[in-house]
């Protein structure tokens, strides 16, 4: 059996055509490759207005600054995500404050993002970013409700969850990212994720005002639109300080033939995560579904006593099963910076027990056959 890692990304020759023909093409950025991306993207998950960007970091950076963040002003996040969640709020200079996660679900859970508002006086959090773990999408409809009472703004961090979707209470599919609930949803391109681009992001919305600040801020801060004079053809103005997060026409050509790829793969990835609890039943925990949500699984994460052991025994069998994610407040940066003594005994209490196995569409049985039975022995 050849090494089976957590996740790989799937490409055919639809991707690679793509590509070489943008290398050909006039534009190698800047081009309508990017628009084109930007537009189906939007279409698939339901959102007004998309912007495509370098990666989700970059992305999340310019969407706490397009809702206005400043220095010292105070977010609410998960510990069980990957740093760039909380990094984009340092970047600002703001603070990141952490509320526990749920115990079966393994996203941030809203009971104590409650009690984390409550125990402070009004108007002391600025916004909450919500993270669809997993691949799990968060019931926003609940934290928008949450957000109104306390003037928050809210970004869905959706970097697992392209193709996830929940039910709201009146029976609506709400797709990952799609703006209705959320102001900002934010989605990652790395070749681990469901589209691979290489490095690669979209931010999507459905706020006219926030999308025009996103472009500008992408780009330098620099446009050619709502200039207060204009000196010719060549003029630009440059109304903010903003950044180079642009993606490229090759990077959006691949996102393309991807993102059709994704409506197939989301539904593959579900299957052998059935296949997954099937196996797993009474014997094993695995993360919770909420009734009406549908996965969209980046990852299938388990939890076991001793993880440590397993995952060096898969390894030794060649299957790179992988750990998401070391809670944020343990990491060396944020204990220097004050979170040494920041207490969250569930998503403590799960990273010491969580592994994620391999989860993606080209996963064939035999491989996860072989990784089924490789856990059920160690386990037993
Ligand atoms: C939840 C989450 N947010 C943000 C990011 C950052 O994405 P990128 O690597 O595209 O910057 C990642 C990537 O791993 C992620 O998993």
């Amino acid at each position: 059996m050849k090494s089976i890692p957590y996740g790989r990304q799937n490409i055919d020759q639809k991707d690679i055509d793509a590509v070489i023909n943008t290398l050909g093409a006039d534009f190698l950025t800047q081009g309508p490759k990017v628009k084109e991306f930007e537009d189906k993207f939007a279409d698939y998950i339901g959102s007004k207005y998309a912007v495509a960007v370098s990666n989700a970091t970059a992305g999340l950076h310019i969407s706490v600054l397009a809702l206005g963040l400043k220095k010292g002003e105070r977010v609410i996040t998960t510990p069980i995500t990957f740093a760039a969640t909380a990094n984009c709020v340092r970047y600002t200079g703001g603070e990141v404050w952490f509320a526990d996660i749920d115990p079966n679900t393994f996203l941030l859970d809203i009971e104590s993002v409650k009690q984390l508002i409550d125990s402070k006086p009004k108007g002391f959090f600025k916004g909450i970013i919500p993270v669809d773990f997993a691949g799990l999408p968060v019931n926003l409809e609940d934290f928008r409700e949450l957000a109104e009472q306390h003037d928050l703004w809210v970004i869905e961090d959706a970097c697992h969850a392209p193709g996830g979707y929940f039910i709201d209470s009146e029976e609506n599919k709400q797709m990952c990212g799609n703006g209705n609930y959320a102001d900002i949803g934010v989605f990652s391109f790395h070749p681990v994720k469901h589209i691979a681009c290489g490095e690669g992001g979209m931010v999507t919305t459905n706020s006219l005002e926030v999308y025009n600040k996103l472009n500008l801020l992408r780009s330098h801060g620099i446009t050619k639109d709502n200039m207060s004079e204009n000196h010719g053809g060549w003029f630009y103005e440059m109304q903010e300080l903003g950044f180079n997060y642009r993606l490229t026409d090759i990077q959006s050509a691949i996102g393309i033939t991807q993102l059709v790829k994704n409506k197939v793969g989301v539904v593959e990835r579900n299957r052998i995560a059935d296949v997954y609890k099937n196996a797993f039943k009474g014997k094993i925990k695995y993360q919770d579904l909420p009734e009406g949500a549908f996965n969209a699984h980046h990852l299938f994460v388990i939890e076991v006593d001793d993880r440590k052991g397993l995952y060096d025994y898969l390894r030794a069998c060649k299957v790179y099963a992988q750990i998401h994610y070391i809670p944020i407040h343990t990491l060396p940066y944020y204990k220097k910076i004050g979170y040494e003594d920041v207490d969250l005994t569930n998503a403590e209490h799960y990273y010491s027990k969580c592994i994620s196995l391999p989860m993606y569409p080209t996963l064939t049985s035999k491989e996860q056959d072989f990784v089924i039975d490789k856990v059920l022995s160690y386990i037993s």
